[in-house]
């Protein structure tokens, strides 16, 4: 098997290469990445990249054909990967999430691929804490990102069908350690407060509905995304991905770091403009298709994990809300070096 993973050079894609390395040990690991994040490493002694078996430095956006011949599945993982940088940088993000990713889920059925894996967002529900949305439940997206994925999954549902699968996944948030930590997710955000200064600063009022999943639980929904039988969901499945168990309100999640992290504060900011983007998810079509693959991290062991790993790296950086584990600080510093253009294209 030849598996294609574009935007493998970001914080999901080392854990899931290392994953696929695992689980399909005879597969060719094709990886295809702008880059932009390649120097945000976090305490890796080897490149993660060295686990593929082919790395390309290329853009979603203009992709060769050649590099599609002979690949049997794609796992879609490219694009500008939250709501700060989606607002930024909103024609862009339409452009990689949207366009790019139609367009190569198109070539890549003409090429023959069989199987297009889509990592999608749960944030497609938007405001929806009355009840936890089910994969029938209307959308809502309230954010440039957001909307990137329901144009995306909505224009590649028409192009799955003769043999080309297309499964697009709804991820929670994602937490947990990996060879590029973000620090841009509500849960990573708030261990490293606890560990640089004792301090778990909430942006909101605490009550937003987040579901969340550790990031080498994604991997494992992947590999089953990559391998599933079409008679299992059908040529085209939308399906959320996550667990009924992990949908917190974002004060509980600071209250959990605290239990693990003793003598930590937590600030809510009680003034705070209402998050709107709160959101309860129903899991259970995804326990349903693929009971063999579901969530193994609890959110105590995933703590323990961001704790242990910060805490290797030596992290005690006060100031991180202003550093380059923020993925659209590090899209700041190399736009204001000149060294990425408008449309985010090296210069
Ligand atoms: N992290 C989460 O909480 C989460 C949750 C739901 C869905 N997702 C989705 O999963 C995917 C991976 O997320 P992540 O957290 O690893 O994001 P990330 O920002 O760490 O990685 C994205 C990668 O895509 C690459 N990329 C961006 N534009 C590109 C282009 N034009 N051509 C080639 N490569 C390009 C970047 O260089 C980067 O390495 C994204 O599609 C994201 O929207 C993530």
């Amino acid at each position: 098997m030849k598996i294609l993973i574009t935007g493998n050079m970001g914080y999901v894609g080392p854990c899931l290469v290392s994953h696929l390395r695992t689980s399909f040990p005879n597969a060719t690991l094709i990886g295809l990445d702008m880059g932009y994040f390649a120097a945000c490493l976090s305490n890796s002694e080897v490149l993660p990249e060295c686990k593929t078996d082919v790395q390309y430095f290329g853009d979603v956006r203009n992709i060769q054909r050649t590099i599609l011949e002979g690949v049997d599945a794609i796992v879609h993982l490219s694009a500008i990967s939250n709501d700060p940088m989606g607002k930024t940088f909103e024609a862009v993000t339409m452009d990689i999430n949207h366009k790019a990713s139609v367009e190569l889920a198109k070539t890549a059925k003409e090429m023959g691929v069989k199987a297009f894996v889509f990592a999608s967002s749960c944030s497609m529900y938007g405001a929806a804490e009355d009840s936890a949305r089910t994969e029938a439940s209307p959308l809502n997206p309230l954010t440039a990102y957001a909307r990137s994925k329901v144009f995306t999954e909505r224009d590649i549902k028409n192009i799955a069908g003769d043999g080309f699968t297309v499964t697009s996944l709804r991820f929670s948030t994602a937490c947990g350690m990996s060879p590029r930590l973000r620090l841009d997710l509500v849960l990573n955000d708030f261990v490293a407060g606890a560990i640089a200064s004792k301090q778990i600063t909430i942006l909101s009022d605490g009550t937003p509905w987040r579901p969340l999943i550790n990031v080498k639980d994604m991997a494992r929904a992947i590999e089953w995304a990559v391998s599933r039988d079409m008679k299992n969901g059908g040529e085209f499945l939308a399906v959320n991905v996550g667990s009924n168990e992990w949908n917190y309100q974002v004060k509980d999640l600071a209250y959990a770091v605290k239990e693990v992290i003793p003598g930590v504060d937590v600030s809510i900011n009680k003034n705070a403009a209402p998050d709107k983007r709160s959101y309860r998810v129903n899991f259970d079509y995804y326990k349903e298709l693929a009971p063999d693959y579901q969530p193994k991290y609890n959110l105590i062991k995933t703590i323990e994990e961001l704790r242990d790993g910060l805490k290797n790296m030596g992290f005690n950086d006060e100031k991180f809300r202003d550093s380059n584990y923020m993925r659209l600080n590090m899209l700041n510093q190399l736009r204001g070096k000149g060294l990425l253009n408008e449309n985010l294209e090296w210069v």
